[in-house]
């Protein structure tokens, strides 16, 4: 069986990508975020006609993890074929006012718990294995920037520093390290960090190319920060 680990599935891009990765009998996702009735949802979708595949739940705090529980949850489904670096959190706020414990948490999720990850599944992963890392336009350089963008964007540029070190560093394992710098997307996050605003793209239409990248992309691309956005820059 061909098995994914994505984090922060309970909803927008993490969730359809599962949906969408679930659509093929044989493959088995891993999807990990704090909200339980989400993932059960997801579970209780797996199986059906539309969703073939098997979806396993994940229920974890990522900045909180207890790294022997999470251990003894994955070790039945490995190796894995992939891992997505997906959950994330934005916080829209100015610089002069964001408080150091809001970069931190910021950075706990969006930066630290990708590292953690990567760690503790040094030596789970197939040959051809593929870790896809979610960056934002926000940590492209020379990409415009935003107002109140200043910690999750660092977060994210310093993702697509780590993924091409990563890459170096793994080249000999045979696994792949690519980060996906996203455009905007419709999603909950978006929506809540920019009331009003509306995305050229929505949660389904990426996890349609993110299912691609995820599954065919390391045939193509290795250690590299790729910008998925009609514009900017
Ligand atoms: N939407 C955009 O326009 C856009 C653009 C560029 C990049 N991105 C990036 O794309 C990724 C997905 O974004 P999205 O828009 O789909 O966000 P979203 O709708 O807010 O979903 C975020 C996901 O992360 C999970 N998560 C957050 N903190 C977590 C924690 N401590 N432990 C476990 N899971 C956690 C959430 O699950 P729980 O709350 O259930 O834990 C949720 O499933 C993020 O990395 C984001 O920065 C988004």
């Amino acid at each position: 069986m061909t098995t994914y680990l994505i984090t922060g599935a309970s909803r927008g891009m993490g969730r359809a990508l599962a949906l969408e990765l679930m659509r093929d009998a044989g493959v088995r996702v891993l999807g990990v975020a704090r909200n339980k009735v989400a993932l059960r949802k997801l579970e209780e979708l797996a199986g059906s006609e539309t969703y073939p595949g098997v979806f396993i739940a994940g229920n974890f705090d990522l900045t909180e993890l207890d790294e022997d529980i999470f251990q003894d949850w994955l070790r039945p489904y490995l190796p894995l074929t992939g891992l997505v670096n997906n959950a994330g959190l934005l916080i829209n706020e100015p610089f002069d006012s964001m408080d150091e414990r809001k970069w931190k948490e910021i950075f706990e999720i969006n930066l630290f718990t990708p590292v953690k990850l990567c760690k503790l599944l040094q030596n789970s992963f197939v040959r051809g294995g593929h870790i896809v890392n979610i960056g934002s336009m926000g940590g492209f350089q020379g990409s415009s920037k935003y107002n109140g963008l200043a910690a999750y964007s660092a977060s994210k540029a310093a993702l697509t520093g780590f993924s091409e070190c990563l890459a170096e560093e793994w080249r000999n394992k045979g696994v792949g390290v690519n980060c996906l710098a996203m455009g905007a997307v419709q999603t909950e996050m978006l929506e809540t960090a920019f009331p009003g605003y509306e995305a050229p793209i929505n949660d389904e239409e990426a996890a349609d190319f993110l299912k691609w990248f995820l599954t065919k992309g390391k045939r193509f691309f290795n250690g590299k920060v790729l910008p998925v956005a009609l514009q900017n820059p």
